[in-house]
């Protein structure tokens, strides 16, 4: 579905990524690994069209990027950042943000459920965000990002400031969603825990796929 072919990202004569091929088909789960510094964060903003590859193609069903409208391409590739970006007074008004892109009408139900998918089903959609915690603020973050069900989710240690249950709730959630068919691609720590779920694991180090692992 989301194919890398031959991708490099070259900075200040710098090579961030090197020549990267993968694959990534509907509801597969790959955990992504690799030092700091090692391209993660940057592989994510080509694969979400932030940044454009030096060199090489990327493809959804077939396109490549540059034919497709890049609205259209930010709803079905979206990009779930380490931090939290809320924007507006309320916990509406974020969560109606994904609705007003796309004219639609505002599904406040949908918008509640998913405030309780994240623990936060005690606050209400005219809750202030300004005094919310950062973990908080970006377990309202990922409710936002999933008011739509993207095709790929990426996420760039995402669940990282969060407490171990709703990291926990959150990542049941994610992996629900999986099973409907959603594409997630995880940057996560190298530890037993956190590759349970997944299908592939991708291996980043000096901007190189060292490896590709399908996990069992
Ligand atoms: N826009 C940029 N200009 C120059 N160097 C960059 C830029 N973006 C990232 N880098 C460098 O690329 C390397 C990879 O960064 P990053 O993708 O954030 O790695 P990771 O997410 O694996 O920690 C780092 O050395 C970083 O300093
Ligand atoms: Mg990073």
């Amino acid at each position: 579905m989301l194919e890398l072919n031959h991708v490099s990202y070259k900075i200040d004569k710098r090579t961030i990524i090197d020549d990267i091929s993968l694959t990534v088909n509907p509801g597969e789960a790959i955990s992504v690994l690799g030092p700091s510094g090692s391209g993660k964060s940057t592989l994510f903003r080509l694969m979400s069209n932030l940044l454009s590859p030096t060199e090489g193609t990327i493809t959804l069903y077939g396109h490549p990027f540059e034919d497709i409208d890049p609205e259209t391409l930010r709803m079905e590739v979206s990009f779930l950042l380490q931090q939290s970006d809320l924007f507006g007074t309320t916990i509406g008004e974020n969560l109606a943000f994904p609705a007003l892109a796309r004219q639609d009408k505002f599904d406040k139900s949908r918008a509640r459920k998913l405030l309780k998918k994240v623990g936060l089903g005690h606050y209400k959609l005219n809750t202030l965000v300004q005094h919310l915690s950062g973990g908080e603020r970006q377990r309202i973050t990922i409710a936002r990002q999933l008011m739509y069900i993207p095709k790929v989710l990426l996420l760039d240690e995402a669940t990282s400031a969060l407490d171990v249950h709703n990291k926990e709730n959150i990542e049941t959630f994610i992996f629900e969603l999986v099973q409907q068919g959603l594409a997630v691609v995880w940057i996560t720590h190298d530890d037993q825990q956190s590759t349970r779920h997944f299908d592939k694991q991708w291996r980043i180090v000096d901007g190189k796929l060292q490896s590709e692992e399908v996990l069992t």
